[in-house]
């Protein structure tokens, strides 16, 4: 049988299968569920920093205002008993995962500035985090900001998190940047041990009814894998930083593929809120399959021997596909030009 076996973040896992940050790596039960059908290791899903800044600013104001008052005031319990921060609640999620689990726990911290919501990521590692992944999702809307001054800011946010924790950190990223490779060099030199390319968005909807603009969520696709399959095809061998994919992994095929383009791991979402949890194993036992038809030993033999550095042409994930993929065109026959 093929071994496969992954070292990814310091960590050694079963499989490069990972759930990534979803409603389903929050909770013990199905966290057991994903364990059971041979995840490797999950992420969980993220703590705000919206959600704690303005906790913060509730309490502050709620202290500000007893402090105000009477001046037994201050003799009163200021916080009803038991009471819990968002920061130690999610630490308490991650240390009940980390109890009920054998698999490594990632903590994602999700925000955008390096203030200092930063200082609980060590919260989350005392309660067991095995690494950490930082979702710096910013949408740059500020037609002053330079590509630079938005670079910077995923840089300089990576070194604060870095800096808090001796785990290893990564980072997952959009797929907007003019140099992606380049900033990833830069997030390595920042202490970055990874990258999770690439978050999927989610655009806003006018409703032309109410003129309202509402969020709206839709599940991948296996088509967007071969976005994220591109890249790390790309960035393999230019980076120190590991590479996980997310977004469009549903089964073997992209999985496969993005084992040979480079990735160290394949983080599975939509698949598992729509099958359940136990669609990993039939990724997994079809990946063990793949591997043995096709005379592999081990997952790492084939990692990155389909690599831009290893394609059959310099073009394959450049120029060369876009022109080719052109040329190859043809309209179906009911359609004439
Ligand atoms: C319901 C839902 C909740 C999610 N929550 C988070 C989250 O808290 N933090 C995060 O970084 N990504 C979150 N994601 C994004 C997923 O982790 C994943 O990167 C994305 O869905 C792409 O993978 P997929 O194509 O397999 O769904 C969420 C996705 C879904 C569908």
């Amino acid at each position: 049988m093929a071994d496969l076996s992954t070292q990814y973040l310091g960590l050694t896992l079963n499989n490069p299968l990972v759930a990534s940050s979803s409603p389903l790596t929050g909770s013990v039960d199905s966290a057991l569920r994903l364990q059971e059908a041979g995840i490797a290791a999950l992420v969980m899903p993220s703590l705000f920093e919206e959600k704690i800044l303005q906790e913060h600013a509730l309490l502050d104001r709620f202290l500000d205002e007893q402090s105000l008052g009477h001046g037994e005031a201050q003799s009163f319990r200021p916080l009803p008993q038991g009471f819990r921060s968002t920061e130690e609640q999610y630490a308490d999620q991650l240390h009940a995962l980390k109890q009920a689990l054998e698999i490594p726990v990632i903590a994602s911290l999700n925000g955008i500035t390096t203030g200092g919501w930063l200082e609980c990521a060590q919260q989350l590692v005392a309660a067991g985090a095995d690494a950490l992944e930082l979702n710096a999702w910013h949408i740059p809307h500020n037609p002053e900001d330079s590509a630079a001054v938005v670079e910077q800011r995923y840089i300089d946010i990576t070194r604060a998190v870095a800096a808090q924790v001796q785990v290893p950190v990564t980072v997952k990223l959009g797929t907007q940047f003019s140099a992606p490779l380049h900033l990833v060099r830069a997030l390595g030199a920042a202490g970055a041990r990874g990258v999770s390319l690439f978050n999927r968005f989610y655009q806003p909807e006018i409703d032309l009814d109410t003129l309202d603009i509402r969020p709206r969520l839709e599940l991948s696709s296996p088509a967007e894998a071969r976005l994220r399959i591109r890249w790390a095809a790309l960035l393999h061998g230019h980076s120190d930083c590991q590479i996980a994919v997310t977004g469009g992994f549903h089964g073997t095929t992209e999985t496969v593929q993005a084992l040979l383009a480079g990735a160290d791991v394949v983080q599975l979402c939509s698949v598992l809120l729509q099958q359940g949890p136990e669609a990993a194993r039939t990724v997994l036992q079809a990946l063990s399959l793949w591997l043995e038809t096709h005379d592999y030993a081990s997952v790492n033999q084939l990692r990155g021997s389909l690599s831009a550095r290893h394609a059959p042409s310099t073009g394959d994930y450049s120029r060369g596909n876009y022109i080719d993929v052109l040329d190859r065109y043809t309209p179906p026959d009911s359609v004439r030009f």
